[in-house]
């Protein structure tokens, strides 16, 4: 029996000859296409694997304007025509350099990938190497930036023309697995995640200073819409409350300042002119952006307070416009779809035109962390402070190469 993907699997019932279960192959396990298939059932529309027994047969796929659903344009617009067939070495290390664009704490990196072959699944891990012991002891922030990369991988595979399950935790025996990502077939009409694409490598954390101009409601609307799309709220706080956030800020910085274990932290991943320690992680000085002279937006300085040789200063902006991410709960799901949630906003932002950045220093105190909501609000858990306007792009910053944090299993 040989099959392509789009063609129809039909199994008759043994007995009286009528159609018992129809489906569509959307996966081929083998090149030659003999099975297993992937099917999926046109009764339930799950996915399943299926080993054709002798009352199977193959329709096969209609071609032509109608039944050529390549041509036909159903898959996303950049979807390749590689779906149903095993992914080749090169396709799946670009999909995982995709994934490691995302920004982590510290730019620490802390996932490690392995791809599956015979499941056609994704691992994302934890790597604890990139943990930051003071600054993130619970692994809170470690989680969110998972959640990022977890966020470009599925906007890569959509891209790449499949659609995919995402499981997060999927072993509870086993919390440093975060996510499993399971290739399920060829993407249908859906154009979301895809194309948020083109921002996933474009988005960079800009330390520069943004213009004052508001950011117009539809695009607010917009933003509210990609978090809520993982189940995390996101609001831009005003008046009283954006007062208050900003002061925590600023106390934090301070605090940050002179505490031993975040300077520990820092040092560990920033990286001067001339550092002779691998330039593959961490904050590399050129992207520090400049000293804040006036304005309200409170930076995280990535010096330490140290002078930086030709370092600028610059006016940040009196009026900086902050958007939270928020949960009503604070468990490490919660973490992970945050890090979904931020990750989608900061890509829909960048599409919009906006330059985006974090201010997170009160989340790393537990007694700042938690006046940081609005009361009002009934989202108990601040779990990520944005900073966005329209300003300078920021500048790319490295990242370990793919082969150090990606293993392919037969
Ligand atoms: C949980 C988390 C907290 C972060 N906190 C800050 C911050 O307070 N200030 C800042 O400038 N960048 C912050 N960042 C951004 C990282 O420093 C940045 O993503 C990393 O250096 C990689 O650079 P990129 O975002 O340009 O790719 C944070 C990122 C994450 C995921």
């Amino acid at each position: 029996m040989h099959a392509q993907v789009g063609d129809q699997l039909i199994v008759e019932s043994p007995t009286t000859d009528a159609t018992k279960r129809d489906g569509e192959i959307v996966g081929l396990h083998h090149d030659d296409g003999t099975p297993p298939y992937d099917v999926r059932w046109s009764d339930t529309g799950q996915v399943t694997l299926v080993f054709p027994g002798p009352d199977a047969h193959i329709h096969p796929l209609a071609h032509g304007p109608e039944g050529d659903r390549e041509a036909a344009g159903r898959r996303g617009p950049a979807a390749t025509h590689r779906s149903g067939r095993p992914l080749s070495e090169a396709v799946v290390t670009a999909l995982v350099r995709d994934a490691t664009a995302a920004p982590s704490m510290h730019n620490a990196q802390p996932w490690r990938f392995r791809y599956v072959r015979h499941t056609r699944a994704f691992q994302l891990r934890a790597d604890l190497r990139g943990a930051l012991p003071h600054s993130d002891p619970e692994l809170r922030a470690l989680h969110i930036g998972c959640g990022a990369a977890l966020m470009n991988l599925r906007v890569a595979v959509a891209h790449e023309g499949w659609e995919a399950a995402t499981r997060l935790l999927p072993d509870p025996g086993d919390p440093m697995l975060l996510a499993s990502v399971t290739l399920t077939g060829p993407l249908g009409e859906e154009t979301d995640p895809a194309d948020l694409y083109p921002a996933v490598s474009a988005r960079h954390t800009s330390r520069h200073p943004f213009a004052e101009t508001a950011i117009p409601e539809a695009v607010r609307a917009a933003l509210v819409d990609a978090a809520g799309r993982e189940r995390v709220s996101l609001s831009f706080p005003s008046g009283w409350h954006l007062q208050s956030v900003l002061d925590l800020a600023l106390e934090a910085e301070a605090r940050n300042l002179t505490d031993a274990g975040a300077a520990a932290d820092l040092a560990r991943f920033t990286r001067g002119a001339g550092d002779a320690r691998p330039a593959t992680e961490g904050v590399p000085e050129y992207a520090f952006g400049p000293l804040r002279h006036l304005g309200k937006a409170p930076m995280r300085d990535f010096a330490g307070g140290k002078a930086v040789p030709g370092r600028p200063t610059a006016d940040f902006e009196a009026h900086p416009q902050l958007a939270l991410l928020s949960t009503s709960r604070d468990r490490p799901e919660e973490w992970l779809r945050t890090g979904q949630a931020m990750e989608r906003v900061l890509l829909r932002a960048t599409l919009a035109g906006l330059a985006t950045s974090f201010v997170t220093q009160a989340l790393e105190w537990r007694d700042l962390h938690w006046p940081l909501r609005d009361p009002a609000s009934g989202m108990a858990y601040v779990q990520m402070v944005l900073r966005l306007g329209y300003g300078p792009a920021g500048a790319p910053t490295p990242r370990r190469p793919v082969h150090d944090v990606l293993d392919i299993e037969p």
